[in-house]
Parts: C-alpha cells; structure tokens; sequence
C-alpha cells in the first residue's frame, strides 16, 4: 500500500506512546480515521497508580511472556457478548506511593507541552499530564477505553497490487453489563503503543519453585511493591539494582528491620564503595533450601528472611500479534528484540506497520520523534525516503551483530556515546517540515537546554568518581579486554551509559 492510500490507522496503547502517535497523526489533517485503543479506564499506561495491587500475581521463574501472557481465545461469530474474561492480562500499573519521574522534565516531557512542575515529579503528574495531552490535541476523541485488542492479522485475502489492510479484534468490558464484548474493525496501518513494563519477570534459580511452594506470599515481584509500611520490622530481600531496586531498597531503610538485604548482579552508577547506611548488599542468589535458607553466589546465606521483592524488570508481551496470519513473530524472546525492525520504528516486511516506545532511552521525548516520522511517512509527506527494504533489513541484521558483539541489549540506545542523538537525527530528518498550511507536526530540537538537564540534572547522585567519570566524557574508564574471537568483552566495572537506568 503506498503512503497515499493509507487512511484508517489504529493506535494501540493510550500511555505516553500512544499519545505521541495520536497527536501526530492527529495534526497531519489527512487521516479519515483515527482509533486509539486502551484496555484501561483512562489514559496515562505506565503512570496509571492502582492502589491495590490484589489479587497477587503468581510468580513463575524463568516465565516469559508467551508462557504467561496467552492469547485469549476469540469467540466464533463476532460480533458477540460474553461473559467477562478471567484470564490475567497484567493492565495493572507498578506504580508505588513515592515513585517520581526520574529523568528531568525538561527532557522528559514532549517538546510542545511542560510538565506542571520537576525536575522530578511524583507520579500523579505524568499520569495527569498524558490525559492533558490527550484533550490539550483533541486527541481523546479518537480514544477507545476500556478496549483490548485481542488480535491483530493482516488481510491476506484483502492484499491488492496497493497494499494489506490489518484486522483489529476488539474486547470491551462493559462494568455496567458485566460482560465482555467483542468485535472487529479494519485499518490500512497500525502503530503498536503498548508500553513494555507491563509483564514481570523473575529469573529461575535453584530450588526457587519449590520455596514458593513451602513459603507463599513470601516472594513478590516489584510490580506489586506500593509502600515500605507493608514491610515494618521484617527482613527483606531486594533482589535487582536498577531503578526499581535502589528505589524500593531505600525505602525499605524507613520501615524494614536493618540492615535492608539487597542482591546485585551488577553495579550501579550511583552505588558508591561501600552501601548506604541501612543496606547490605549480596551477590546473586545461587539457590534456595527447603528450610528456608537462601544461599549466594559468595556462598554465604541468610536464614529467616521474611519477604524478598524481586526488582529484575519485565519483558514486552504482544498477546494480540497473529503469528500466524502476520507469517511469524513480532518479538523474539531469547534476542529480546523486535522481530524484522528497523530503526525500532518500522518493519520492512509490514510497511504498514510502525511501533513506538520500544527503546529504552528518553522516554516520552524520543516517543515524539518516531511518532511524527510515522505520521509523516504514513501520510506521504516524509522529507526523506525510507531506505530499500534490503537496506533496511541488513540495519536489523547489522544491530543484532553490534548487540552480540557488545554484550548490549538490542532496543537499548546510549546516550553517551551519541547514538540517542544519532537516532533522534535520523527520525528528525525522515519527518521534515510540516505543510507550509500548517498540517503535520514539527519534529522537536533538542538543544543546548535538554542536553545540558539530561547530563547535569540526575535524581541518583553518583558518588565517589562518578564526576570524574562524566568529565572524561564516553567510556574512557571502561574495562574492556577482547576473547578468542577478538570481540571486545565489557568488564564488570565497565562505566554505564549516564541514561542505563531509564
Ligand atoms: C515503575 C516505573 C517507573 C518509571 N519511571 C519513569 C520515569 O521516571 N521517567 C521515564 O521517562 N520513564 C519512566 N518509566 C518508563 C515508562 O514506562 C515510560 O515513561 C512511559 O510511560 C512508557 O509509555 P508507553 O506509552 O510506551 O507505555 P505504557 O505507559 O505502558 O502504555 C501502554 C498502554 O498500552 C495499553 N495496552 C497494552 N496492551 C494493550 C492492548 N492489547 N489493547 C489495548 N491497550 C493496550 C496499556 O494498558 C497502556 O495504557 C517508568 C516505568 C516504570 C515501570
Ligand atoms: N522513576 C523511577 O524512579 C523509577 C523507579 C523504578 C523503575 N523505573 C523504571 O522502570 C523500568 C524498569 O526498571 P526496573 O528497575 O524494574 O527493571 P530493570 O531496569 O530492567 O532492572 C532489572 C534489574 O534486575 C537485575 N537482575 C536481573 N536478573 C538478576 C538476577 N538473577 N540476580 C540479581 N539481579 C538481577 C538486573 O541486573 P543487571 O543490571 O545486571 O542486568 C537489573 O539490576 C525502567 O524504565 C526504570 O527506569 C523508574
């Protein structure tokens, strides 16, 4: 389907992502219709807060999302009113008491509305801010709530010399009716929003299955974790030293009895030689006993814990993309990546397709750009062309090898080295301008400002050598040795990307 011909997008995903595209594709004045699909009641994704994150999700070690976030099975003869699902679909948010943003607002926030107040706000203020920015486009208009999408196929029977159309099936839960209805609805493109911090992820580990077993309720995943008071006097274990980790670690300090135990398999920008008052810290889990005991990789143990909260990050889940009707997957689980991307934004096999937020680099800010690179290709007013479809296969091909090679993480875009900047350039120079009559969305700068909050303005002070280490400037510190093959291996002490935690 050429660009001229695609006049119905479907936007799945009303948080920060989904309110990026809508604003984009909003703005071009050219798509006859616009749907931004949300299974929660309002919009906000991630900085939506549930307050109580009851009933408790199983903790099931090593499971990946394909294992415990399953397709659920579409009645025959849409549409159809059915009773309401069951089935575990993780929309609730980790969203706790304390959390504030922890990237400067300035950088944080889309380029064409400020955050009501920062550097680091608490979480009601994004969440407010992203139904804001909804209204403030006249985007809530286009917005489905309370609506899954269940599946999304392409049409082959609907393929014509212009190009594939995409079947949407739909579930609303009607709270009201207590029930669930589902129906179908055909765009000409998709852009996948759907957020990827949704589905919690424990590593197995010795002996673990069987001490959830003997100990319920004593294990439990970040995602669940609202306030230190539920933790007064006992003995925690905080397994994880990214964000999460060090967030909920120093709270505990507050409540827990001390010291507060947490296991790091690697260290942080922030941490310093020696923990924080409160905290010791421990090495990676080796095994869990029957008795209770939990042995470290130093081979000490500790006996009597009373709750360990699993702070080790969640994997992207996309229950809703066909298989088999879309000729593969969209995420490969053992790469973690998007299947056939390019430049994390599009698909050269779905050229109708797009996705935004997929890296993990600025977040809201970077959503901004491959929005309107998307709005503006998907219209047929892109600056530049997209590249061949070989070329734009061998940069997945190309990234992966990078990724290998670098021990990196496929989706992860530094920021010291330049590549975030390289990447924003890109997109920026795909969008151009808008019309000279006004339709389409300006790709935003990111000058001297931006730049200056990302690299200066830190929640997590760096302690120690930390402001020699950003002096230096990229990885000048960093313990590289090669292997047998003459790649370049990154020792443990390696300095992270000033940005690692986002
Ligand atoms: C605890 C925590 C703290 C964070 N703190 C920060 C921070 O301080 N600063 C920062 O920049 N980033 C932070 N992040 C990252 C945060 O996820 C991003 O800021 C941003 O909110 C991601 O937006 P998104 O729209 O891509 O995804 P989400 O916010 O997850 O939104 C995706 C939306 O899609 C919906 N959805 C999913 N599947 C479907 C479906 N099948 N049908 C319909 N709707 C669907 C979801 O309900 C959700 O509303 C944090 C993340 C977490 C988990
Ligand atoms: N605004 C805020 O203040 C705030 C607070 C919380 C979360 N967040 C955001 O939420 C998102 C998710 O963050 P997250 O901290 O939940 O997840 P995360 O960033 O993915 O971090 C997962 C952590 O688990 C560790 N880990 C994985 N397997 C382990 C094992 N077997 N033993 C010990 N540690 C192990 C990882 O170690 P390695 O580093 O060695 O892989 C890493 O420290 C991020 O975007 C983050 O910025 C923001």
């Amino acid at each position: 389907m050429t660009a001229q011909q695609i006049k119905s997008v479907a936007i799945i995903g009303a948080g920060a992502s989904g309110a990026a595209a809508a604003a984009a594709f909003g703005a071009e004045g050219y798509f006859d219709k616009i749907r931004v699909f949300e299974r929660r009641e309002t919009p906000g994704g991630t900085w939506i807060y549930d307050g109580d994150p009851r009933p408790a999700l199983k903790i099931v070690p090593g499971a990946l999302p394909p294992d415990i976030d399953r397709p659920l099975t579409i009645p025959d003869g849409l549409p159809k009113t059915t009773t309401p699902s069951s089935q575990e679909r993780f929309e609730r948010t980790p969203i706790y008491d304390e959390l504030t943003t922890n990237v400067p607002a300035i950088a944080m926030s889309f380029s064409d509305l400020p955050f009501a107040y920062g550097p680091f706000a608490p979480h009601w203020v994004p969440r407010q801010y992203i139904a804001n920015y909804f209204s403030s486009h006249r985007t809530d208009l286009f917005l489905a709530l309370n609506t899954t999408v269940e599946d999304l196929s392409k049409l082959p029977t609907k393929t014509t010399s212009s190009g594939t159309r995409w079947k949407l099936v739909l579930r609303r839960h009607d709270a009201v009716r207590r029930v669930d209805v589902w129906w179908e609805e055909e765009f000409d493109a998709v852009i996948i929003a759907n957020g990827h911090y949704s589905v919690p992820y424990v590593p197995p580990v010795t002996g673990l299955g069987e001490y959830l077993d003997l100990f319920p309720g004593k294990v439990s995943h970040s995602k669940a974790y609202r306030t230190p008071e539920e933790y007064r006097d006992k003995r925690v274990l905080v397994i994880g030293n990214s964000a999460s980790g060090h967030d909920i670690t120093t709270a505990l300090v507050k409540a827990a009895r001390l010291p507060v135990y947490q296991s790091r398999r690697s260290r942080s920008r922030w941490d310093g030689a020696n923990p924080p008052e409160g905290i010791e810290w421990k090495p990676v889990i080796s095994e869990y006993r029957s008795n209770g005991d939990i042995v470290f990789d130093d081979g000490s143990i500790l006996s009597s814990i009373d709750a360990i909260i699993y702070c080790t990050g969640y994997h992207a889940s996309f229950p809703f993309w066909n298989a088999e009707a879309n000729g593969g997957p969209i995420f490969d689980y053992t790469q973690n990546r998007l299947v056939g991307s390019y430049q994390h934004t599009f698909f050269p096999d779905h050229p109708t397709l797009g996705v935004v937020g997929m890296p993990r680099t600025l977040t809201f800010r970077s959503f901004e750009y491959q929005a309107i690179a998307l709005a503006r290709l998907f219209s047929g007013r892109n600056a530049t062309a997209l590249p061949p479809q070989e070329e734009q296969k061998r940069w997945d091909k190309e990234r992966w090898e990078l990724a290998r090679r670098e021990h990196r993480k496929f989706h992860d875009i530094p920021w010291d080295n330049g590549e975030t900047m390289e990447w924003l350039r890109w997109l920026y120079e795909l969008a151009g301008l808008p019309e000279l009559e006004g339709a389409g969305r300006t790709p935003p700068i990111l000058d001297r400002e931006v730049r200056w909050a990302i690299e200066h303005v830190r929640k997590y002070p760096e302690p120690g050598d930390g402001e020699k280490r950003l002096k230096q400037g990229a990885g000048t510190d960093v313990d590289t040795k090669e292997d047998d093959n003459g790649w370049v291996l990154v020792g443990s002490e390696a300095v992270r990307d000033r940005l690692h935690f986002i």
